[in-house]
């Protein structure tokens, strides 16, 4: 039976209220008293490690603006391209649409203004600087929980992603604290090499995708929901990461909740089930409020973690049994 309460994943940061990965949205996560802190983390150019969401920057900075000669064919611009010299000259703004129709309008409209662009891109290195310094200014043992991105693309591009994020890791001194820092990643792939090859001693997340997404890796998403593929992940990993449709299946027509069966399958394996992401401003279909979907995750489902773009309010939830 699981008892402890579960942890809150500060999901790209305080992400709900100031742009993504930023540091100011870092602080503000902490401040919160989220138990963890997401860091997405591609590489740039010359292989710094440094924290975004894409492998383009063209979403969530001005890089159009600042280097408009620097796009691929395709019409993005892509980290990988850029020097962090010049990656530091950016400034990071509110995730925008790219598409013509909606060009430069905020993904959240309810969230931080898409302009101006304020902030910048934090290495992987400087934001663990920023928050250990939090945990000692604050009297806290806040916790890293990192995900490797596009591993395949890196590697086809000439960039071992794993190794950079290793290196950091051991450079800030994270790569021995198991109980601060998880790794996650949709690649099981790149998951098994960090624990066979690279003897990761961290907690590890296997991400749980949806096929349909078409993400960039071989895995079979349906097969690793399965009580096969499950084992199949116990195997290297301490813990699955799925998107929430794959926990909570929907209402019957009576309003009953319905959930699957896969947090019952990854607890018989010894497997965290920490879904991702909880949002005040985007609810799954069929719920009608943030406290609702809380209480379905943590007291129906019983998962043991939740990524969301709103600690604040999943720590208050979790303190109080409701959203103040
Ligand atoms: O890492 C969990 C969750 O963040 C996965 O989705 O696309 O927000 O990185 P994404
Ligand atoms: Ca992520």
């Amino acid at each position: 039976m699981k008892t402890s309460s579960p942890i809150v994943i500060a999901h790209r940061g305080a992400s709900g209220y100031l742009p993504e990965h930023t540091l100011a949205a870092k602080a503000m996560a902490h401040a919160m008293g989220a138990g963890f802190i997401e860091q997405d983390v591609v590489l740039s150019r010359d292989g710094a490690a440094i924290v975004l969401h894409d492998i383009h920057l063209d979403s969530t900075t001005n890089v159009a603006q600042c280097f408009p000669d620097r796009a691929r064919t395709d019409g993005r611009f892509y980290a990988i391209d850029f020097d962090l010299q010049e990656i530091r000259q950016l400034r990071v703004h509110e995730r925008t649409h790219l598409d013509v129709k909606r060009n430069g309008l905020a993904v959240f409209t309810e969230r931080f203004p898409a302009q101006p662009a304020l902030f910048q891109v934090p290495t992987l290195a400087e934001e663990i600087v920023m928050l250990a310094g939090l945990d000692r200014s604050r009297g806290q043992s806040t916790g890293l929980y990192i995900e490797l991105k596009s591993p395949n693309w890196h590697r086809r591009e000439g960039l071992d992603l794993s190794a950079a994020i290793v290196q950091v890791l051991n450079e800030t001194g994270y790569w021995n604290r198991p109980e601060q820092v998880f790794l996650q990643c949709f690649d099981d792939q790149t998951l098994r090499q960090l624990r066979h090859d690279l003897k990761a001693p961290l907690p590890m997340i296997q991400l749980i995708g949806d096929n349909s997404w078409g993400e960039d890796s071989e895995v079979d998403y349906d097969y690793l929901r399965t009580p096969k593929g499950l084992s199949y992940v116990a195997s290297y990993a301490q813990g699955i990461g799925p998107f929430i449709p794959h926990i909570y299946l929907g209402k019957t027509a009576s309003g009953d909740v319905h959930l699957s069966e896969l947090v019952a399958l990854a607890r018989a394996r010894g497997l965290l089930v920490h879904p991702y992401t909880l949002r005040r401003d985007e609810l799954p279909k069929g719920i009608d409020s943030f406290t609702e979907l809380l209480d379905i995750l943590i007291h129906q489902a019983g998962v043991d973690g939740l990524f969301t773009d709103f600690p604040d309010i999943v720590v208050d939830f979790l303190r109080t049994g409701r959203i103040i």
